[in-house]
């Protein structure tokens, strides 16, 4: 028995992924410890989203290059992201690394990790992905409520401040039948939870040159299959929501009335210049063409503050956006300058450290006022929440659980247990969560 351990830094597809290597591995003898300091094979599964994120790919390297000092057949491997961003140029900066393996290359693991064992370094990075039916490898998934399903990889969006374009490659859908399998698993599993994921989950299908495949119909499918699950999907790209998409969300049970929306920006210049293909306008319509026809949704968002070039009125219209369209919860981050990027070329349009900070700090405060403003909405109401977690103090059980809208809501119900679905009327709010009493 070999041991492995995986450090994950990025998104939930990154996650993912994790699970999925780690699942490949599974056949060739590897089993997960939570104990690095133990592990055979480490492997960090990196991002490259903002510079944070590359550089604690690069200090955990450090840190197992020393230890192999002293444990020389330990292998050390990089993947995801910043492996497939910066490729063998890793090799110079961390050459103790046995193995390098990029965003398309996991399926490839099996033709890889024996060479690894004997001693041979690689670097298997290439720009066409590795086809295969997922479904053939095992997947050590981490949660035992949720379960993530990538139906679409890749990016053709060139977002000018975004890195995923080139380190995702361009949009792959996989196919319906085999996404549907995976599913058809998961619930048998017992899994009471279904997230689609896609870096534009509503580009699904596109590539795929069958116009009956999009997420609509793919939502429409899933729903129809037999248990007692619910799906989400995430992350929308606003100007490809389509009516469709909306009435499959309408027509299907199963399908939670959450909306991941990321605006970026609330100015319509700004988004021009990050080459999103949405004026504020349009985004406003979006929202409120979702919020008449769901009136519980809740819509979340993502923001970025100090854009190279950003105006102060400028990033007054983010925080007017944040406001005006009452966003149930916003992530947030401070423009960070990405290579290959077209805006990490602005170099002339770069705002200062302080400036992009002193926004963001403005734009958290933002966000917490609407998100605390947006959980009131929902005192008195009842929500269908399925439970995710326990917790105990001075004896008394709290669970943990997430409404279909998203919310966080803390109940107490010793009938209940984790992985069930229950009825909750809210009566309290806080900013990042909801209180409430179980109700038949
Ligand atoms: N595909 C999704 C987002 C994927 S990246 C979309 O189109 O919205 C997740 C988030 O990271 C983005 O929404 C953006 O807000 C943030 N992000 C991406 N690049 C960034 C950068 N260079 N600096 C700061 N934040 C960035
Ligand atoms: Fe990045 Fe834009 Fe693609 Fe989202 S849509 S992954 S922000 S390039
Ligand atoms: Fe990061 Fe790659 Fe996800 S850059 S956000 S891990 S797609």
């Amino acid at each position: 028995m070999k041991k492995l351990y995986i450090e994950t830094l990025g998104c939930q597809m990154n996650k993912s992924d994790s699970e999925r290597i780690a699942g490949i591995l599974s056949h060739f003898g590897y089993v997960e410890t939570e104990n690095e300091k133990e592990a055979d094979l480490l492997i960090v599964n990196t991002c490259s989203i903002r510079q944070l994120a590359e550089d604690k790919a690069y200090s955990k390297l450090g840190v197992w290059g020393k230890r192999k000092k002293s444990k020389p057949d330990l292998k050390i491997a990089i993947c995801g992201c910043v492996a497939q961003q910066d490729k063998e140029k890793i090799s110079k900066r961390a050459p103790y690394v046995d193995l390098i393996f990029g965003t398309h290359n996991i399926y490839e693991l099996p033709q890889i990790i024996s060479r690894i064992e004997n001693n041979e370094k690689i670097c298997a990075i290439t720009n066409k992905a590795y086809e295969c039916n997922q479904n053939d490898f095992k997947i050590i998934r981490k949660d035992s409520v949720n379960a993530w399903i990538p139906i679409i990889e890749g990016c053709n969006n060139f977002c000018t401040y975004c890195v995923v374009p080139f380190t995702r490659g361009r949009e792959r859908s996989r196919k319906p039948e085999e996404i549907l399998q995976e599913a058809e698993n998961i619930i048998k599993e017992g899994f009471k939870e279904i997230t689609l994921l896609g870096q534009n989950v509503d580009s699904y299908g596109k590539d795929l040159k069958d116009e009956n495949i999009t997420l609509a119909n793919l939502l429409r499918k899933l729903n129809s299959l037999k248990g007692d699950f619910r799906i989400r999907f995430v992350t929308s790209y606003p100007s490809d929501i389509t009516d469709d998409l909306i009435d499959a969300v309408d027509e299907c049970n199963k399908v939670c009335k959450y909306f991941h929306i990321p605006m970026q920006s609330g100015n319509s210049h700004i988004l021009k210049e990050m080459n999103r293909h949405y004026t504020k306008g349009q985004y406003y319509e979006i929202v409120s063409k979702i919020r008449k026809r769901f009136p519980d949704v809740a819509i979340t968002s993502d923001f970025i503050a100090g854009f190279p070039g950003e105006t102060e009125e400028e990033f007054q219209d983010t925080l007017n956006a944040i406001e005006e369209l009452e966003l149930d919860y916003s992530n947030t981050a401070a423009y960070s300058p990405r290579e290959f990027t077209k805006a990490g070329k602005m170099t002339d349009k770069f705002l200062s450290e302080e400036i992009k900070y002193e926004r963001l700090e403005r734009l958290n405060e933002k966000n917490r006022e609407v998100c605390l403003k947006s959980n009131e909405k929902f005192i008195g109401k009842v929500l269908k929440v399925l439970i995710e977690s326990k917790t105990e103090k001075n004896g008394i059980i709290t669970l943990n659980s997430r409404a279909d809208n998203n919310k966080i809501v803390h109940f107490s119900d010793i009938s209940k247990n984790i992985g069930d679905f229950a009825f909750v009327k809210i009566n309290k709010a806080q900013t990042w969560c909801l209180y409430g009493e179980p109700v038949e």
